[in-house]
C-alpha cells in the first residue's frame, strides 16, 4: 500500500469531479478568461516597479527585463496550460501536485499558495491605498498618516516632523467591498473585472501613444547602463535583477487556472486564457516600459512613488495625471478580486477533499459562491493589509508564486511519466526541456530574493506541515476511502 504521504489522486477521479455540476456554475467562455488573467495581472507591477526596476537596475534595459521575466513566466505558463486543460478543476497547482507528487506535496502547494493569492491581495491593496491617498491629496482631502499605514512605516512630514502609522484603513476598506463582490457572484465579479480590465488597457494604451511622440532618443543611450561594480546595478546581472523585480507584474496569469471548474469547454479556453493574457501583458509592458524610459531619463525615477507621473510631467498633459492615477485606482481592485477569487477556489478543493474543514467548500444556496471562504479570507487578507508594509507581503508573495510555478514545472514532467497515454487537448511542447528550463528560471529569480523572506517562507511552511498532521491527514478523503 503506498504512503498515505504519497498517494496521489487519479486522472479519472479529478476528471469526474470536474464534470460535477453541483458546485460551482460553468459560466466563464474563453474572452471573460483572457479578462480575468489581465484583470488579475496589470496592477503595482506595472505601475510602481517599472520605474524602481529601472531606476535601480537595469536602466531603459529594463524592456529587456520585462521580456526575461516573460520567458520565465512563459515556461511555467505552457505547463499550467496543460494542466489546466488536463484537470479543469478549481484547485490549480494544488490538485496538478495531488494528481502527480501526492497528498503532502499538494497539501504543501496548496499552503503557499495562500502566500501568492491572500497575501498578493493584501500587497496590491497596500498600493491601492497609496494611490489613493495621493489622488485625494490632489483634492486637499488628507487621510492621515496613521490611518493610511501600518505600525512600521513612518513617513517625513513637509514641515520635517515624522509621523507612524497604526492601521491603513483604505487597504482594509478596498479588501472588503470585493470580498462583499465576490460573495455576490461569479458572474458579476467577471463583468466587474471585464469593464475594469478595458479601461486598464485603455489607459496603457494612450500612454503608449501619446508617450511615443515624445521620446527624447538620448534617453537610450546607453541602452544597458554600465555595471557599477556591485551585482545587479545595471550591466548584464541588472537586466537579470530586474527581471526577479518586475516578476511580480506577471503574478496573476495562473489565476485563471483556479476558475478552471467555472470554465465553458475548459479543454479549449483554459489554454487560451491563461498564454493569451500573459502574451496580451508582455507586449504591453514592453512597449509601455520603452516609452517610460524613453520620455524620462532613468534616473529621475529613483526614489518615485509613482514613476508614471514622472513621465507623464514630461508630456505636459495634466488631465491625463488624474485619468491614469483613477484607472490605476480601478486597475488595482480588479487584481485584488482575481486574487481573492482565486484563494477562496483553492481551498475550496481543499476542503472538498477534506484537507481543510468543510466550512471551505460550502457553497451560498442563491449565489452559488463559497461565501464562508471568501468571509474568512476577508478577514485575513484585512489583518495582512492593514498591519504589515507593502515590501514585506510583496516579497513574500513573489516568493510563494515561484515555489508554485517551479512545483507545477515538474509537475509535468511526472505526469508524462506516470500517465504517458492520458489524453492532454494542450501539451507543453519540449518536455521536459521547458519545465526544466521553468523551473531552472524560477528558482533564479528566487535566489534573488532576501534572506528575510526565505525565513518567512520557511516558517509558514513549518506551520503548514504542523497543520498538515494535526488535521488534514487524519481528514482526508482520499486516505479514508483507503482505511474503509
Ligand atoms: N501582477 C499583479 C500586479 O502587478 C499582481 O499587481
Amino acid at each position: 500500500m503506498t504512503n498515505p504521504l504519497f498517494k496521489t489522486k487519479s486522472l479519472a477521479s479529478l476528471q469526474e469531479e470536474a464534470a460535477d455540476t453541483k458546485g460551482l456554475k460553468r459560466q466563464l467562455g474563453g474572452v471573460n478568461l483572457v479578462m480575468l488573467g489581465i484583470g488579475a495581472i496589470i496592477g503595482a507591477g506595472l505601475f510602481s516597479l517599472t520605474g524602481l526596476a529601472a531606476a535601480n537596475n537595469a536602466g531603459p534595459a529594463v524592456t529587456i527585463s520585462f521580456v526575461v521575466a516573460a520567458t520565465g513566466c512563459a515556461f511555467a505558463g505552457l505547463c499550467y496550460a496543460e494542466f489546466a486543460s488536463m484537470i479543469p478543476i478549481a484547485g490549480s497547482a494544488y490538485t496538478y501536485s495531488y494528481a502527480t507528487m501526492g497528498e503532502f506535496m499538494a497539501w504543501i502547494i496548496g499552503w503557499d499558495l495562500v502566500l501568492e493569492y491572500a497575501v498578493g491581495a493584501a500587497t496590491v491593496a497596500i498600493s491601492w491605498s497609496q494611490y489613493l491617498t495621493k489622488f485625494l491629496a490632489y483634492y486637499n482631502i488628507h487621510i492621515p498618516v496613521a490611518f493610511s499605514h501600518s505600525p512600521w512605516e513612518t513617513v517625513t512630514m513637509a514641515d520635517g516632523t515624522v509621523a507612524s502609522g497604526m492601521i491603513n484603513l483604505p487597504a482594509v476598506f478596498i479588501v472588503i467591498l470585493l470580498s462583499l463582490l465576490l460573495i455576490r457572484g461569479t458572474r458579476e465579479s467577471a463583468m466587474f473585472n471585464g469593464v475594469i480590465v478595458v479601461l486598464k488597457v485603455a489607459v496603457v494604451l494612450v500612454f503608449i501613444i501619446l508617450g511615443y511622440n515624445y521620446i527624447n532618443p538620448a534617453n537610450y543611450t546607453p541602452y544597458i547602463p554600465e555595471n557599477t561594480g556591485n551585482y545587479g546595478e545595471f550591466g548584464w546581472s541588472g537586466v537579470v535583477r530586474g527581471a526577479a523585480v518586475v516578476f511580480f507584474a506577471f503574478i496573476g496569469f495562473d489565476a485563471v487556472s483556479t476558475a478552471a471548474q467555472e470554465a465553458k469547454n475548459p479543454q479549449r479556453n483554459m489554454p487560451i486564457g491563461i498564454l493569451g493574457s500573459l502574451i496580451v501583458c508582455t507586449i504591453l509592458y514592453v512597449l509601455f516600459s520603452y516609452v517610460m524610459t524613453g520620455v524620462a531619463n532613468y534616473k529621475e525615477f529613483a526614489g518615485s512613488a509613482a514613476p508614471v507621473a514622472v513621465a507623464i510631467q514630461k508630456m505636459g498633459y495634466p488631465w491625463l495625471q488624474q485619468l491614469i492615477i483613477m484607472a490605476i485606482l480601478a486597475g488595482y481592485s480588479s487584481v485584488i478580486l482575481v486574487m481573492l477569487m482565486g484563494q477562496s477556489r483553492v481551498f475550496f478543493s481543499m476542503s472538498k477533499d477534506g484537507l481543510l474543514p468543510k466550512v471551505f467548500s460550502e457553497v451560498h444556496p442563491k449565489y452559488s459562491t463559497p461565501y464562508k471562504s471568501n468571509l474568512m479570507f476577508m478577514i485575513f487578507v484585512s489583518l495582512f493589509a492593514a498591519f504589515v508594509p507593502v515590501t514585506v507581503v510583496g516579497e513574500m508573495t513573489s516568493i510563494g508564486t515561484l515555489f508554485a510555478f517551479v512545483l507545477v514545472c515538474i509537475g509535468v514532467i511526472i505526469m508524462r511519466r506516470t500517465l504517458p497515454h492520458a489524453t492532454r487537448s494542450f501539451k507543453t511542447p519540449l518536455v521536459p526541456l521547458i519545465p526544466a528550463l521553468g523551473v531552472g528560471t524560477c528558482l533564479y529569480m528566487m535566489a534573488s530574493l532576501p534572506f528575510d523572506t526565505w525565513l518567512r517562507l520557511i516558517i509558514w511552511m513549518v506551520l503548514g506541515v504542523v497543520i498538515y498532521f494535526v488535521y488534514s491527514k487524519k481528514h482526508s478523503v482520499l486516505n479514508r476511502k483507503e482505511r474503509v
